[in-house]
């Protein structure tokens, strides 16, 4: 059965012009892209984004960086999405992450780690929610 993600290629890929070869990396998996959008949020709505973060140290930093430049934010289809999204971006801190993986490849550091996949079908319903209208999805 197929399942929905949202997920978000970060300023940080977009900036060092890595988001066409991410998107490469997704089509090949076999992802349908069901919307995509260039965006740029402020720091408030970063907040609202990542609240479940609220109270972490690095939540400062996270939401200057998520608010520094223009991202993607897309919503991915496939049967098991949302595990083989997270599969094919690899370990959060891309020093852990399996070689082959989008972060392997193309992340920088911990916090500046190319891509945002969900990880939960709660939290994916919520992030689809929070940056496309129904309209978007149809
Ligand atoms: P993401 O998968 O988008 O979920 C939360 C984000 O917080 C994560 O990717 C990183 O960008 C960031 N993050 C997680 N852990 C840390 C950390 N220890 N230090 C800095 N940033 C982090």
């Amino acid at each position: 059965m197929s399942q929905r993600t949202f997920s978000i290629i970060k300023p940080d890929a977009f900036r060092k012009g890595h988001a066409g070869a991410i998107l490469a990396e997704i089509e090949k998996a076999g992802f349908r892209i069901v919307a995509i959008k260039k965006m740029s949020i402020s720091k408030t709505q970063a907040e609202g984004f990542y609240y479940v973060h609220k109270e972490r140290p690095f939540f400062p930093s996270l939401t200057t960086f998520m608010s520094s430049g223009p991202m993607i934010a897309m919503v991915l289809e496939k049967g098991n999405a949302i595990a083989d999204l997270r599969k094919l971006m690899g370990a959060t801190n891309p020093a852990n992450a399996e070689e082959g993986t989008i972060r392997k490849k193309f992340a920088g550091s911990i916090e500046e780690n190319a891509i945002h996949g969900s990880d939960a079908e709660d939290t994916a319903k919520f992030e689809i929610g929070y940056f496309f209208a129904g309209y978007e999805l149809a």
